[in-house]
C-alpha cells in the first residue's frame, strides 16, 4: 500500500469536519485520491472535495453539535409531543431530511403501507441514514421493530443511537463505511432496507456500488429515493436520469418497482 494513504487519512482525521468519520472510509478515500493525483497535496485536496460531496455538504460540524445537544436534552421517557418537536428541529439540521419536513405525515403511510404488513415488520435497515431515523415518530413502527441505522460518521451515529434509546425503539446505530467491500461485519437480513437519497452519491464514487451493496442483502423490500433537485437547485433532467438509475437497480435485483413521489423526492419501492 502507498505509505501516503496513512498520511492523507491522518490529515483528514485532523480536520474538524472529518475527525470522526470511520477509519476505513478515510483510508479508502485517501487511496482513491492517490490513484488519481500524483502529488500528496493534490490528492489531499481531491479527498477533501470527495468527502464534502459525500458527507460534508449535508451536515456541518456546527449543525452536528446542535443535534447532539437537542438529542441530549430530550428527557427519558419523553412525551410524544416533545419527541415530535425535537425531531423536527433535528431533521431540519441535515440538508437531506430538511427537504422532507413538510411531507412527513403523508409520506410514511404510503412508503411503509401495504403490501408491507407494518406491525409484523421485524427489522428495518436504514443505510447511509443521515438523520432520517429521527423521522421515527411519523413512521408508525412498533417499538419492537428493530431499527438498524448506519452512516459513515461515529459522532452522528452516537447521537442517532441515543435518540433510538430515548424514544424506546429497539435497534442500534453503527458507524460503517458502506462503500467498503465487502461491508464488514456483514449487515443482517431485514424485512425492509432503506437507501434514501444516497444512490447518486455512491454511484459518483464508484459505478455499480449501490447495486453491489443491495444485492448483498437479504431483504424482500428495498426502498431507494432520489432528490427532485440537486443541493445547488438544479432540476433539469434529474427525474429522468434518476428513474433510469432506479430501473437499473430494479433490473439488477430482479425486483418489481413502484414509485411513491412527494414534491421534493421520488421514492421507489422495489419488491423482490
Ligand atoms: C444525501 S444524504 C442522505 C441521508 C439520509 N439517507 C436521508 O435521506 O435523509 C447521504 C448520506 O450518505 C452518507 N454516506 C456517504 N458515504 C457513505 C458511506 N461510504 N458509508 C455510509 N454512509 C455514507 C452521508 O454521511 C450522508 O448522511
Amino acid at each position: 500500500m502507498d505509505p501516503r494513504v496513512d498520511e492523507i487519512a491522518s490529515a483528514l482525521r485532523g480536520s474538524r469536519k472529518y475527525a470522526t468519520l470511520t477509519a476505513s472510509a478515510l483510508q479508502r478515500i485517501a487511496a482513491w485520491a492517490l490513484q488519481r493525483h500524483p502529488t500528496t497535496r493534490a490528492a489531499l485536496q481531491a479527498a477533501r472535495s470527495k468527502l464534502h460531496q459525500a458527507y460534508g455538504a449535508y451536515l456541518t460540524p456546527g449543525n452536528l453539535t446542535a443535534v447532539e445537544r437537542m438529542v441530549a436534552a430530550l428527557p427519558m421517557p419523553a412525551a410524544r409531543d416533545a419527541v415530535v418537536e425535537a425531531s423536527r428541529a433535528v431533521l431540519a439540521r441535515h440538508a437531506s431530511s430538511a427537504e422532507r419536513l413538510g411531507f412527513l405525515s403523508d409520506l410514511y403511510p404510503r412508503l411503509l403501507g401495504p403490501p408491507l404488513d407494518l406491525p409484523h415488520v421485524r427489522r428495518i435497515l436504514d443505510l447511509a441514514c443521515g438523520l432520517h431515523p429521527l423521522a421515527l415518530p411519523w413512521m408508525g413502527l412498533s417499538p419492537e421493530t428493530e431499527y438498524c441505522a448506519y452512516d459513515i460518521d461515529e459522532r452522528l451515529m452516537r447521537a442517532v443511537g441515543q435518540f433510538l434509546m430515548k424514544v424506546g425503539q429497539t435497534g442500534r446505530a453503527e458507524a460503517r463505511d458502506l462503500m467498503a467491500w465487502p461491508v464488514t461485519p456483514a449487515l443482517p437480513a431485514a424485512d425492509v432496507v432503506l437507501l434514501l437519497k444516497t444512490v447518486p452519491c455512491f454511484e459518483r464514487q464508484e459505478r455499480g456500488a449501490s447495486l453491489r451493496l443491495l444485492q448483498s442483502l437479504e431483504a424482500p423490500c428495498v426502498i431507494v429515493s432520489f432528490p427532485a433537485r440537486s443541493l445547488g437547485g438544479r432540476e433539469k433532467g434529474m427525474r429522468e436520469q434518476y428513474e433510469e438509475l432506479a430501473l437499473d437497480l430494479a433490473r439488477g435485483l430482479r425486483a418489481r418497482m413502484e414509485p411513491v413521489a412527494i414534491p421534493t423526492e421520488t421514492f421507489y419501492r422495489l419488491w423482490r
